[in-house]
């Protein structure tokens, strides 16, 4: 494909989340891109000195005080399924707890089966048009768990279609394999084997370059400490980053393990400790916080927020989208959640979403608008984010720019 041509968007509100202000804020800004990259990100008036002379003339957009972010960056996603949890949720209305439901086979098994009963093409239009949904609030990346498939080819095949997401649709997709989800019937009994096993696939698929992470579920109705460190070592031994699902349901110090081998982020996180919250901020590890699974459990437990805050530990907000504990599809929706639930402030949330979303994903290009970036933003029917905070069940996203090239939201 060859290069975008360079283009010059003109007179933006920008919320650049560069650091030293309150949100990167420039009032009227003017962005330069060339290729995929932002060439030059500073204030209108200022322009004209930053292009040099003799510049052939480069097309010009007047965004006339639109507001423009970075791309929005959805860290923690589980994607690729089949099926769905419709019938759970209503067991749970009934009374059933999450955990009940997990223990008597329901819950993740049950998405198990459906996602290895359906075709590759149909799990790849699944979930595009699910991808499609949070790209239409300004979604540039996008990270994927497998985790449904829990066998060899399963796991590998659902891996490969987020890939094939990330090639065909405009939008950079990272994966994690998370074969340690939960035990397959196959290994009913057995956890300790199946860790054995999901270490086995896991070479192959990294030769295959197919995993940019390695995740594990540690808690109760999950993996154990000794299980999930298992799963740590065989992933720092192929080079590979690992996540963690902790500290959702109880205290597992699943934390403190993450960050022993600097993990790149700690997610969900209710049940943190003061020791996991030291551990994670001496390793630089990000606290990536699940407001959806949070309000759709009913969790009454709150992440511990301003613990968190204090240590200076970097919080990110995603989906979590998942058939089973955060059926949602707008991290706009999220925004509002982190603040109304959580007590985020917007910006923090809005950094939830951009910078440290960024940081989780182990990606230094992007996150923020700032000369030699990639030129991921997106452009809104607003004067300022804290709107988008504030409102909620409203998509005011006007136009997408993802590596240079503008899509329809
Ligand atoms: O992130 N906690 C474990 N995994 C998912 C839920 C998976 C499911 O219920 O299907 C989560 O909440
Ligand atoms: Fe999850």
């Amino acid at each position: 494909m060859s290069a975008p041509p360079a283009q010059l968007w003109r007179h933006a509100r920008l919320a650049s989340f560069q650091p030293g202000t309150a949100w990167g804020w420039v009032e009227d800004a003017a962005l330069w891109v060339e290729g995929d990259t932002l060439r030059w990100v500073g204030p209108d008036a200022a322009l004209s000195k930053a292009l040099p002379a003799g510049l052939p003339a480069v097309p010009e957009r007047d965004l006339q005080g639109a507001l423009v972010t970075p791309g929005l960056i959805d860290a923690h996603t589980h994607l690729v399924y089949g099926g769905d949890r419709a019938a759970e949720f209503e067991q749970r209305l009934q009374g059933a707890s999450y955990e009940d439901i997990a223990r008597a086979g329901g819950g993740i098994r049950s998405t198990v089966a459906a996602t290895r009963a359906a075709s590759d093409e149909v799990l790849f239009q699944l979930a595009a048009g699910r991808a499609r949904t949070l790209m239409a609030e300004g979604v540039t990346t996008l990270e994927i768990k497998s985790g449904y498939g829990l066998n060899e080819a399963d796991e590998a095949r659902c891996l490969a279609v987020a890939r094939r997401l990330g090639r065909e649709l405009p939008l950079t997709v990272r994966t994690t394999s998370l074969a340690a989800h939960a035990v397959p019937p196959e290994f009913a009994g057995r956890p300790d084997d199946y860790i054995s096993a999901a270490i086995s696939w896991l070479a192959g698929q990294h030769r295959a370059g197919l995993v940019d992470a390695v995740d594990a579920f540690c808690d109760t109705i999950g993996f154990t400490p000794a299980q999930t460190e298992r799963i740590f070592q065989a992933a720092q031994a192929l080079g590979l980053p690992v996540k963690l699902h902790g500290e959702q349901l109880s205290d597992q110090g699943g934390a403190e393990l993450a960050a022993r081998y600097g993990a790149l982020s700690c997610d969900h996180l209710e049940h943190l400790s003061p020791a996991g919250i030291r551990a994670m901020k001496a390793a630089g590890t990000v606290a990536m916080l699940l407001p959806g699974a949070y309000y759709f459990l009913r969790e009454t437990k709150l992440p511990p927020v301003s613990a968190l805050r204090e240590a200076g530990v970097p919080i990110a907000i995603a989906t979590d989208h998942n058939p089973g504990s955060s059926p949602c599809l707008s991290l706009l929706l999220m925004l509002n959640m982190a603040c109304t639930l959580f007590r985020l402030t917007p910006e923090e949330a809005w950094r939830g979403v951009t910078v440290n979303a960024a940081r989780a994903l182990g990606l230094a290009d992007r996150g923020m608008l700032a000369t030699g970036l990639r030129a991921d933003f997106a452009v809104w029917d607003a004067q300022h984010p804290r709107e988008l905070a504030y409102r909620f069940g409203h998509n005011p996203c006007r136009r997408v720019v993802q590596g240079g090239i503008e899509r329809q939201p």
